[in-house]
């Protein structure tokens, strides 16, 4: 069995996504261990807690970052976490977070990337005045949006868009992006070639079940 722990910091609708998934079985043997925001206040954590799951606080305003992380990295190692999963985590992770899982961590961002990394991307797209934008979900490396990446979905930008409706559009896209990435990594169905995942037909990374 596979535990998942999830990252945020805000709305949480890509982990009710993941969560959704895990519960109708798109996410083959796995559970989401631990739900963790670095602010109080963020609607996701409200959501997991009414879902029954484990949810936590740490704060993260005014502290060093790695200060932070080294908190958020035992309460994962607590609850036996093996992928972490940022979905919509407003915070950039130090090296040293990065180095304790090395390749567990992925990120979903509203951007085809390299393009637009960083706040606001669909905004950043938007006003760019891009004819196609969309989203990635990526492995976590030591720079901002930046690892090897796993799904990516493009979304058409249309005349009529303006650019809430262009971001409610790549949402629908992350939704499914973000659990088609997470069955690919607990599969292990793939190696890293450079920066490229290619898919395998047997797995070929070992991971712990
Ligand atoms: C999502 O659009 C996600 O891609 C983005 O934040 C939003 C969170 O929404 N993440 C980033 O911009 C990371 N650079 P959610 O809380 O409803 O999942």
């Amino acid at each position: 069995m596979h535990s998942l722990g999830i990252l945020l910091s805000g709305r949480g609708s890509n982990f009710v996504a993941i969560a959704d998934s895990v519960d109708a079985g798109r996410i083959p043997d796995a559970r989401i261990a631990v739900v963790i925001s670095n602010r109080k206040d963020a609607p996701g954590i409200a959501i997991a807690r009414e879902r029954g799951l484990d949810a936590l606080v740490i704060p993260s305003k005014g502290r060093a970052r790695e200060e932070h992380d080294r908190d958020v990295v035992a309460a994962l190692q607590q609850h036996q976490v093996d992928l972490v999963c940022l979905a919509g985590y407003m915070r950039l992770l130090s090296p040293w977070f990065v180095r304790q899982f090395p390749q567990r961590i992925l990120n979903i961002h509203p951007s085809l990337l390299p393009a637009f990394p960083g706040l606001e991307a669909q905004e950043q797209a938007f006003a760019y005045g891009v004819k196609v934008s969309g989203c990635t979900v990526h492995f976590v490396d030591e720079e901002l949006d930046h690892g090897a990446i796993i799904v990516q979905k493009a979304v058409s930008v249309l005349d009529r868009d303006s650019e809430h409706t262009l971001a409610a559009r790549i949402l629908e896209q992350e939704h499914v992006s973000y659990t088609e990435a997470i069955r690919i990594v607990l599969e292990g169905r793939f190696r890293i070639a450079g920066r490229r995942l290619v898919m395998t037909d047997a797995p070929t990374v070992h991971r712990r079940a």
